[in-house]
C-alpha cells in the first residue's frame, strides 16, 4: 500500500471561491486496494503556502505527492517553483509522458509547467488543474507508479515491517 497526499493548487478553491473537483478527480483514479489517500488538502496559489504543504507531506513520509494546478503561465502560477524548491532529484520522464501524451488532446498541453521529482523517500508529481488535465495524466503514469515507488521505497519498506511508521 502506498499513501498519497493530494494538494489541489487553486486561490479561488482556497477561498472557498470555486468546489475543488480536481482534487477528488484525482483521488477517484487511484485503485484502492494499491494506493491510500490518506490527505487531501487544498491550498492557495502562494509559493511559501505550497513549498511548507510538499514539506510537511515529505516529513510525513508519503510514498507520493500529487498536486494540481498552478502550472501554466499566469503570474501566479508557481507550483512547479515550489516544487523544485523541495526536490532533490527530477523524474523529467515522468512529466515529459504526461505532457507528450496531453498534446493528443490539447495543443495547451505545452502550457504546462508541471515538474516531477523525488525528496527523499517521496516522489512529487505536478498535474494540471483542469479535471481533465488530471485524469488524462494520471492514466499515463499510473501503470509504472507502483513500480516506481516500489523502488523508491526498497528501503523504507524494509522499515515499516520493523517499526511500523508510514
Ligand atoms: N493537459 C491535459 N492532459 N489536459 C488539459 O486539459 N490543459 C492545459 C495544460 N495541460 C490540459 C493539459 C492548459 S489549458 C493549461 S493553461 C496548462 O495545462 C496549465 O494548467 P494549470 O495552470 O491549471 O496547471
Amino acid at each position: 500500500m502506498h499513501s498519497v497526499a493530494i494538494i489541489t493548487v487553486s486561490d479561488r478553491s482556497a477561498a472557498g471561491e470555486r468546489e475543488d473537483i480536481s482534487g477528488p478527480e484525482a483521488a477517484a483514479a487511484f485503485d484502492p486496494e494499491t494506493f491510500r489517500i490518506e490527505l487531501q488538502e487544498i491550498v492557495p496559489d502562494d509559493r511559501p503556502r505550497i513549498t511548507e504543504m510538499l514539506r510537511r507531506c515529505v516529513a510525513e513520509g508519503y510514498a507520493l505527492i500529487v498536486t494540481t494546478g498552478g502550472t501554466g503561465f499566469a503570474q501566479r502560477d508557481v507550483t512547479p517553483e515550489a516544487t523544485l524548491e523541495v526536490i532533490e532529484r527530477r523524474a523529467d520522464g515522468l512529466a515529459e509522458a504526461m505532457r507528450a501524451a496531453s498534446l493528443t488532446f490539447t495543443k495547451f498541453a505545452v502550457l504546462s509547467r508541471g515538474v516531477c521529482g523525488i525528496a527523499g523517500r517521496t516522489l512529487i508529481v505536478n498535474l494540471p488543474g483542469s479535471p481533465k488535465g488530471v485524469r488524462q495524466c494520471l492514466d499515463v503514469i499510473m501503470p509504472v507508479l507502483p513500480h516506481a515507488l516500489r523502488v523508491l521505497r526498497q528501503d523504507a519498506i524494509a522499515d515499516i515491517e520493523h517499526t511500523g511508521t508510514k
